[in-house]
C-alpha cells in the first residue's frame, strides 16, 4: 500500500518551509513594505518591481478549468524539469535511495538522478518500446522511490500501454511518474483523470510543447495533495516569474489557436512519415504520439552531419539504446518540413 510518510525524506518531513513575505500576509493593503523590494518601480514599461505570487494562484485557477483538477491537485515549475527535480529531492535519500528509469528516455530523469546522487535502475523498453513489467518487478527493490514513464515517449514517440502503467500504479509502493509533455499530440487519454485511483501517481505536463510557450519555463505536476504540498514545501519560494504567470495566464485564454495548431502538426506529420518513406536511405520510421517522429536510416551520421551543413538540425539519437541509426526530427512549419525533404533528396 502506498503511504507518503513511508516514502518522504525525513529531512523533508521535518522541513520549515521558507516563509516569503507574500506568505505571511494576503489580503488587501496599499503600503507594502514587507519583502525590501522598490517601491518606485522598474525600468520597463511594465511593473515587475513585486515579487510574484509564490503558489501562482491565477495560473493554477484556469488549469484547473482547463484540466478539470482543483487548484490543490497542482503544482507549477519552471519547466517541468524544476518537479523532476524536486521529486527526487523529496522523496528520495541521496546515495541510498533509487530510481527506475526505463531507456531509451527523456535525458534529464538521469541527469536530476545525478546531480541528487541517486542510484539508477536501468529496465529497457522492449524491442516494441513498450514497459517491460517483469523487468521491472524485478528491478524494485526496497530503496526504489520513483519510476519515471513517459508516455508519449521521448524520443521514441509511441505511448505506453494503458494497463502496463496502472499495473505499475496498483503494485508499486513508491511514485509513478507519468510525463505527458507530448500528450496533447496523442491519441491517448491523459493520465489525469486517475489522480482520485491513485494516490502514487504523479503526471507532468507542460506548455513547452503544443502550447508554445518552450521560453517562458512553465511546467506542470498533477498528484494528491499531500504529493503537491510537499512539493510546494520544497521549491523555492518564487519559482516562477512574474512576467511567466502573466503571459502563461494570457496564453491559457486562447486554447482554440493551440489546438488548431496541434491539428496542422498532426497533419504536418504524417506528411512527413509519408514522404520520407522513399528515401533510400530510410529504413523505418516509428509510429508517433508526438511532434516529433524517430526515422531509423541506414546511415544516420552522415545525414545529420549533411543537414548541418545546410543549416537543418535534427536530433542524432543514434548512439541511444535501442535507437541504432535513429534520428529525432521535429515537426516544423509547412516550409521548414519542405526544406527538409528538398535538401535530404540532395543526400548522395
Ligand atoms: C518528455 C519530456 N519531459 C519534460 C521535458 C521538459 O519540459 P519543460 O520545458 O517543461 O522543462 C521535455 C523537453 O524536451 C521532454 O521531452
Amino acid at each position: 500500500m502506498f503511504d507518503i510518510n513511508n516514502i518522504l525524506r525525513q529531512n523533508i518531513k521535518n522541513l520549515t518551509p521558507y516563509s516569503s513575505a507574500r506568505d505571511e500576509y494576503q489580503g488587501e493593503a496599499s503600503v507594502f513594505l514587507d519583502a525590501n523590494e522598490n517601491a518606485f518601480g522598474s525600468p520597463l514599461d511594465q511593473q515587475f518591481n513585486r515579487y510574484p505570487d509564490p503558489l501562482q494562484f491565477e495560473v493554477k485557477k484556469r488549469l484547473s478549468e482547463i484540466k478539470g483538477v482543483p487548484p490543490r491537485n497542482i503544482f507549477i515549475g519552471n519547466g517541468s524539469d524544476e518537479a523532476i527535480d524536486i521529486l527526487f529531492r523529496s522523496f528520495c535519500n541521496p546515495a541510498v535511495d533509487n530510481v527506475i528509469l526505463i531507456p531509451p528516455t527523456y535525458g534529464m530523469y538521469e541527469v536530476s538522478a545525478n546531480i541528487n546522487d541517486i542510484k539508477i535502475k536501468r529496465v529497457p523498453l522492449t524491442e516494441e518500446y513498450q514497459l517491460n513489467l517483469e523487468g521491472i518487478a524485478e528491478a524494485i527493490d526496497e530503496h526504489t522511490k520513483l519510476i519515471f514513464i513517459c508516455s508519449p515517449n521521448n524520443p521514441t514517440g509511441n505511448s505506453m500501454n494503458r494497463d502496463d502503467v496502472e499495473t505499475l500504479l496498483a503494485n508499486f509502493d513508491g511514485i509513478v511518474v507519468v510525463d505527458e509533455a507530448y500528450i496533447n499530440f496523442s491519441r491517448q487519454k491523459t493520465f489525469i483523470q486517475e489522480l482520485t485511483e491513485y494516490a502514487n501517481l504523479v503526471v507532468l505536463q507542460t506548455l513547452s510543447k503544443a502550447w508554445g510557450l518552450a521560453g517562458l519555463r512553465v511546467g506542470m505536476a498533477f498528484a494528491s495533495e499531500e504529493i503537491i504540498e510537499v512539493m510546494n514545501k520544497v521549491k523555492p519560494p518564487y519559482n516562477v516569474n512574474e512576467a511567466s504567470q502573466q503571459l502563461a495566464l494570457k496564453a491559457l485564454q486562447n486554447i482554440d489557436q493551440v489546438n488548431s495548431w496541434i491539428k496542422e502538426i498532426l497533419i504536418q506529420r504524417d506528411k512527413l512519415v509519408l514522404e520520407l518513406k522513399d528515401y533510400d536511405f530510410v529504413l523505418d520510421i516509428y509510429p508517433s504520439d508526438a511532434n516529433f517522429i524517430l526515422v531509423k536510416t541506414t546511415e544516420s551520421k552522415a545525414i545529420y552531419n549533411f543537414l548541418v551543413q545546410n543549416g537543418i538540425i535534427v536530433r542524432d539519437r543514434s548512439k541511444v539504446e535501442l535507437c541504432e541509426g535513429c534520428l529525432r526530427v521535429t515537426v516544423g512549419t509547412p516550409e521548414e518540413n519542405i526544406t527538409l525533404l528538398q535538401t535530404l533528396k540532395g543526400f548522395k
